[in-house]
Formats: C-alpha cells, sequence, structure tokens
C-alpha cells in the first residue's frame, strides 16, 4: 500500500512518516520543497503519476496569529491547497485525509463538540481550514476529516517544550486558565488515523484528539509535576495576555476513544524524550 504524504518534513509529518514506514507502507514524502500544494497542475502530475493508495494531508498553514495579517496566504495553502489534492486525488479515485482542528468552532458551547457540531471559527486561521474542510467534502466523497488541537510531537516547536524551556529559566509563570482543550500527541493521532484507514472506517468526520481535557494551566502544572520541575505556576485570563488571533475559550472534543488519555500521552512523550536525550 503506497501513501502520499504532504507536510512529511511538520511537527506531525515526520510522526506520520514513521508510524507508516513502521507498519510497511511505501511512501512518497512531499513537502514544500518538492511538492507545493498550491500548485494545481503540479499536484495533479504527482498523484497521476505515483497513483498512491492514499494521500495523507498534513501540510498547512499553522501560524495561528501570523494568520490574521496573512489571510490570503492561510486560504492559499489551507484552503486552495487542499483542494487542489482532493480534487486530484477523486479525479483518480484515491481517498484522501485532511487534518483539521479544533479552530472551526467558536468554543460557546458546554459540552464536548460532536463532529457534525455546527462550525463557526473565530479566527483566520480556523476559517482557513474550514475551507480546507468543505474543499475536501466537495471534490471527494472518499475521505476523512481528522479533526485535533493542541498538538505537540518531539519534531516541533511545542507547548510541553516551551514550558520544560521556561520551567528551567523563570522562578515563576503565568498561563491561562480560562481556555479549555485536549492536548494530542502528534504519535497518537498518527496511531489513529491509522486506525480510520486500517478498518476502513465509515469516510467522514473525526474528533482524533486525546482524551480528556484540561485548561492551558492545567496542561503546565502536569508538565511540570511530571518533570519534576519546581516553579511558582500561577492561572490567569486570556485578557492578560492579548494575541492577534481570538481562542476559543472552550474546544473539548468528544474523541470516541479514538486516542488515549491526554495524561497517558503526556508521560509517554515525557518519557521517550527522556530517551532521546540520554542517547
Ligand atoms: N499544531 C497544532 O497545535 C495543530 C492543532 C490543530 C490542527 N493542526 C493541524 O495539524 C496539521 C499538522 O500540523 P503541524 O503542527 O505538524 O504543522 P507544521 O509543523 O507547521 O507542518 C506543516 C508542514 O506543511 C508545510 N507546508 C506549508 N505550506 C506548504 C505548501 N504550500 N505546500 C506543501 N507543504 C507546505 C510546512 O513547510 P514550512 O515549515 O516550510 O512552511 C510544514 O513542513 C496541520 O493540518 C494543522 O493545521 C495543528
Amino acid at each position: 500500500m503506497k501513501v502520499l504524504l504532504t507536510g512529511a518534513n511538520g511537527m506531525l509529518g515526520q510522526d506520520m512518516a514513521k508510524l507508516f514506514r513502521e507498519k510497511g507502507y511505501e511512501l512518497i514524502l512531499t513537502d514544500i520543497h518538492n511538492l507545493d500544494i498550491t500548485d494545481k497542475n503540479a499536484v495533479a502530475a504527482t498523484i497521476s503519476k505515483d497513483k498512491p493508495n492514499i494521500v495523507v494531508h498534513c501540510a498547512a498553514y499553522t501560524n495561528v496569529d501570523g494568520a490574521e495579517s496573512d489571510k490570503a496566504t492561510a486560504f492559499k495553502i489551507n484552503g486552495t491547497g487542499s483542494e487542489n489534492l482532493s480534487s486530484a486525488a477523486a479525479e483518480n479515485n484515491i481517498p484522501i485525509v485532511y487534518i483539521s482542528t479544533d479552530y472551526v468552532f467558536d468554543g460557546t458551547k458546554n459540552s464536548p463538540y460532536q463532529p457534525n457540531d455546527k462550525v463557526a471559527p473565530i479566527n483566520v486561521y480556523g476559517d482557513s481550514k474550514l475551507a480546507g474542510e468543505i474543499a475536501v467534502k466537495k471534490h471527494n466523497p472518499s475521505h476523512y476529516i481528522c479533526r485535533t488541537s493542541w498538538l505537540y510531537g518531539h519534531q516541533g516547536k511545542n507547548f510541553v517544550e516551551t514550558m520544560i524551556q521556561l520551567g528551567s529559566s523563570k522562578d515563576e509563570l503565568k498561563v491561562v486558565d480560562d481556555q479549555v482543550g485536549c492536548p494530542t500527541w502528534t504519535v497518537d493521532l498518527a496511531k489513529a488515523v491509522l486506525y480510520l484507514i486500517e478498518n476502513k472506517m465509515q469516510y467522514g468526520v473525526y474528533h482524533t484528539c486525546g482524551g480528556g481535557s484540561t485548561s492551558w494551566y492545567g496542561f503546565a502544572k502536569k508538565i511540570f509535576e511530571l518533570e519534576k520541575i519546581n516553579i511558582n505556576l500561577m492561572p490567569c485570563n486570556t485578557d492578560e495576555f492579548p494575541r492577534p488571533a481570538n481562542r476559543p475559550r472552550y474546544s473539548i472534543m468528544d474523541n470516541q476513544n479514538l486516542c488515549r488519555d491526554w495524561v497517558k500521552a503526556l508521560e509517554g512523550y515525557l518519557s521517550l524524550r527522556k530517551e532521546v536525550i540520554t542517547t
């Protein structure tokens, strides 16, 4: 089975490639250097030449704050790029996996978001990722739309590494406690995608985020506890750290057990991190 991966050099893409390789899949690894997804002709030519059995689309414009002042680029990559891939795949009868985000929701719900809940992004990035979802649905009926959130992985800049770094350089730290969501380890997301494919699950929208939920403050507290870092950690409100892009206050999604509990995943990430550091 041949998998064409986009965004293969990204934080998720690298763990996705590792898992699929370990499971014996043949991989066509692409990223901006060899396949710019905004180039419609290049996308069509690559897919019809390589004829993968499935496209796993991890490439994206991921700068949430940057998107507020660079809307055109965010939509070109996340919207048009995803349209190029989904239509080229459909023309060759190839299914597509599209990685989406909790930021398609406005965060006004009080109970976990379900895949068919109303979408209403409150920032440009979320809007552009929703444009990608719409394009994938419209152009390719054989799709898995996998919404994930609060992603961290060993191959990228992420909240866990930022906290560990701040924990070693600061005595006290304020972290926002009024945004709640589901931290997700890239390895668990990759496994959930593989599960959907291998079990030939029904095409559609899935919430592939870590199980359970917490606030950014709760996430930081658990990181410091597991890493035995002594720091005066204080909860604060979003208003104290204004950012260009609005964030949903509530973005807990029901993952239907597609990924394990976020604390177990964090323990896994941290113990693997220690192995990497000590070898
Ligand atoms: N990170 C999160 O917290 C989070 C949360 C929810 C959903 N997601 C979604 O999860 C997926 C993976 O995210 P990630 O954090 O792994 O992102 P990432 O590390 O930024 O990786 C994205 C990759 O896509 C590449 N790319 C950008 N523009 C491209 C283009 N025009 N053509 C081909 N490749 C292009 C990037 O290259 P450059 O680095 O050179 O730009 C990068 O290698 C994305 O769909 C993202 O929207 C992420």
